[in-house]
């Protein structure tokens, strides 16, 4: 039996890159899938309904989708998704949060205008797409729905020259944080990616920085990311909630979250002296976590 079978998910930007990947991998494995996608430039400007064609492939292997080409970037354009995806299969389960766009450049000449689209369509977009999705699941106490956020790197670490995307990026860890708090009482998991795949919005930036880059390699490709979102999907991650998972080079990881590695009280109220003292200590502290969690890390 399929894993996701009679399953509904909502897939956005899954016209190209990991969104289409997983909208064939998530259909493969039964669900019903609504592919939404602008057919945006890698800017974010222009319209194309390339999400016909991931349609196509998906029927034409047997399964179910509709096609979907509203922007993410406004509350009407969540609200319609959310809607065009129950009028059509009755219910939905799965929401993927995967629209996303670039404006690199570094602060210093960075316009206005690309850090409000970047904000427009990567935070606020989260907030159009799932506002609809957590109020029905109230609504009609459906349990065990899944929520899956697309964080990055640039966020969860940071970048050069993505000021704007970084912080939607962080911000988008934020929200899936405290959005699982908010969905327990649903059993519906929030559960973050943080991918790296050979795509259109990363390719040149991988070449830039040396690497060989194949798209066709499943370690490269958006492929390799699409079984874990079918995973976090299935029954099989009911009580995964709350994680971030970073998977790149063919390798899947957890996370870690911001935590208090060491500290120091006071009975009074820090002074520059007592900070001097204390700092080199947290900085050490930190120095060595650092070097184990990196050591952890490394692929098994
Ligand atoms: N590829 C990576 O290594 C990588 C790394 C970190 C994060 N991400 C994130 O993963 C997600 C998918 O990226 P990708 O690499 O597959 O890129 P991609 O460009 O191949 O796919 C993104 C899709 O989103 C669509 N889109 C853009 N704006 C939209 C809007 N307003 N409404 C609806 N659809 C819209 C585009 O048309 C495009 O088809 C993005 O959120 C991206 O920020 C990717």
């Amino acid at each position: 039996m399929s894993s996701l079978k009679d399953k509904v998910a909502i897939i956005t930007g899954a016209g190209r890159g990991i969104g289409k990947e997983s909208a064939l991998f998530l259909a493969k494995e039964g669900a019903k899938v609504l592919v939404n996608d602008l057919g945006a430039n890698p800017d974010g400007s222009g319209e194309d309904k390339i999400a016909d064609e991931v349609v196509e492939e998906i029927t034409s292997l047997g399964g179910e989708a509709l096609a979907n080409y509203e922007s993410v970037d406004s509350y009407e354009g969540g609200k319609n998704i959310f809607e065009s995806a129950l009028n059509e299969f009755g219910a939905v389960d799965i929401l993927v949060n995967n629209a996303g766009i670039l404006r690199d450049k570094t602060l210093f000449n960075m316009d206005e205008s690309d850090w409000d689209a970047i904000m427009a369509v990567h935070l606020k977009g989260h907030f159009n797409c799932t506002q609809p999705f957590v109020r029905y699941i109230r609504e009609t106490n459906r349990l065990n729905c899944k929520i899956i956020n697309m964080s990055s790197v640039s966020g969860l670490i940071g970048n050069f020259g993505q000021t704007n995307y970084g912080a939607a990026k962080a911000g988008i860890a934020g929200f899936s944080r405290s959005l699982s708090m908010e969905m327990a009482k649903y059993k519906c998991s929030v559960n973050t990616i943080s991918p790296g795949a050979a795509t259109r919005l990363t390719i040149d930036l991988m070449k830039a920085a040396g690497r060989e880059v194949d798209e066709n390699d499943w370690k490269q490709g958006p492929q390799q990311i699409a079984p874990v979102i079918a995973w976090l999907s299935s029954e099989e991650a009911n009580e995964i909630t709350n994680q971030i998972f970073h998977i790149s080079q063919g390798n899947v990881g957890i996370m870690q979250q911001p935590a208090v590695i060491k500290s120091f009280k006071s009975e009074d109220v820090w002074d520059l002296d007592k900070l001097n003292m204390v700092m080199p200590d947290l900085i050490a502290a930190k120095k060595m976590h650092d070097e184990q969690v990196e050591k952890k890390g490394e692929p098994s």
